[in-house]
Order: C-alpha cells, then sequence, then structure tokens
C-alpha cells in the first residue's frame, strides 16, 4: 500500500509566531506550505468587496465557493489580483475570524485545504490542523506564547512595517480573537490529544524550528 503524503500539522493562536516556523519548517524539509488563517482572511476581503457582512453565514459561505484562490511562491492571488498585503491587515485578521465561526465557511474550505497535500509533504499552519483538517498528521506542534509576549511580537511587527501601531489595542484584540477562536462551536483552538505542546515565551524562532525538527 502506499504510504500517505506525510502532515506536520503547526497550529495555536494569534500572534504565537507558527506562520514563520511552519515556513522555515517546510524550506528545511522541502514541503509545501499551506497558511490557512490566510483562506479565512481571503474570504473575510472577498465578503467585503462584495458587500457581504462577515455575520451573514450563508452569503459569505456562498462567496467562499466561487472564489479563485491560488498561492505562488510569496503571492496570494484572489480572481487574478494580488492580494498578499491586502489580507494581511489588521481589520482582515478580525474579519478572518469572524467568518471562520461558520460551518459552513468551514466546510468550503475543507476539500481546498486538504487537496493541497502534496508530495513529498505539507507543513499546515492553523488552527486546526491537526484536529480536524489532518487528524491523521504524523506530527501534530501545538505552539503559543503568553497573551504579553504575542502582543509585544505583533507589536514589533507592525512597527517594522513602519505601520502605527498601539499595544493596548492590539492586546484588547488578541485577546477578543482568543476568545471568538477558543469559544467557537466549530473547529474551536484546542490542542490535539495527540499533540506537543511548544511553549515559545522563552524561545527564539531557530530554536523553535529546531524544536519542530527534532520531533519529526
Ligand atoms: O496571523 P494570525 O495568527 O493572527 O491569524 P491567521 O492565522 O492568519 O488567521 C486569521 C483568523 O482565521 C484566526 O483568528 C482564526 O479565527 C481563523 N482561522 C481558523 O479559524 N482556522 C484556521 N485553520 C486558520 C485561521
Amino acid at each position: 500500500m502506499n504510504k500517505p503524503v506525510p502532515v506536520i500539522a503547526i497550529d495555536g493562536p494569534s500572534a504565537s509566531g507558527k506562520g514563520t516556523v511552519a515556513q522555515r519548517v517546510a524550506t528545511k524539509l522541502g514541503f509545501h506550505y499551506l497558511d490557512s488563517g490566510a483562506l479565512y482572511r481571503i474570504v473575510a476581503l472577498a465578503s467585503q468587496q462584495a458587500g457581504i457582512v462577515w455575520t451573514d453565514a450563508e452569503a459569505v459561505a456562498q462567496c467562499a465557493k466561487n472564489l479563485r484562490i491560488r498561492f505562488d511562491e510569496e503571492q496570494v492571488w484572489l480572481n487574478d489580483a494580488d492580494v498578499t498585503n491586502d489580507i494581511r491587515s489588521e481589520a482582515m485578521g478580525k474579519g478572518a475570524s469572524q467568518v471562520a465561526v461558520h460551518p459552513a465557511v468551514r466546510k468550503v474550505l475543507t476539500s481546498l485545504q486538504q487537496n493541497m497535500r502534496r508530495a513529498p509533504g505539507l507543513v499546515a499552519d492553523g488552527r486546526d490542523m491537526g484536529t480536524i483538517i489532518f487528524p491523521d498528521a504524523v506530527l501534530k506542534i501545538f505552539l503559543t506564547a503568553s497573551t504579553e509576549v504575542r502582543a509585544q511580537r505583533r507589536y514589533q511587527q507592525l512597527l517594522a512595517k513602519q505601520q502605527t501601531a498601539d499595544y493596548q489595542a492590539i492586546l484588547q484584540d488578541l485577546l477578543e480573537r482568543d476568545a471568538r477562536d477558543k469559544n467557537r462551536a466549530s473547529a474551536p483552538l484546542v490542542m490535539a490529544e495527540d499533540g506537543i505542546l511548544l511553549e515559545t515565551d522563552h524561545l527564539s524562532i531557530v530554536e523553535a524550528v529546531n524544536q519542530v525538527l527534532e520531533n519529526y
């Protein structure tokens, strides 16, 4: 029997560093990389462009169904438009967490995510990679850090991008987003039963990457 294509799932809360860690692990192993959060951000953006409110589950799911999404090396495309920067705004992060509560929206994105499982392997980053989308992942990491450290990291990221940043507002936003992600009924943010906890308050990116690789 053919062996299934290996998946490494890296889940965790906002600004825990999972995107950077997952990308570097993928590069080291020569695996593909799935940024599942980008999909929810694209759905938030496309809905907004279509004049659909994020709370309208059915309309958002219908909108998601008709999207043409493409990931390049560095860019994300939505219906032939480069939306790489647009989806990274704080507003779209908030919108993503609102459209993500709808089971109908999550359902539309499920096969899209599972289809990205290709040889030689996939590193998938998100909230439900190890619990729902790839339950047979060979390695499930739950990457986290304290709220204060995550808010500080996000703050520094925004400053580095020359954007204005307000630490208290970022902290407040993270707390709201954490609560929404953990408390939703559909695919809430939880560590998989067979997951490995990686607490990164005192770990550099390189150390976190090495710990993931050591567990593989
Ligand atoms: O960059 P950040 O960690 O803040 O967010 P992200 O990974 O881009 O995801 C944005 C939002 O999409 C999250 O707050 C989640 O609500 C949602 N999401 C999800 O529900 N399931 C996933 N697999 C990935 C993201």
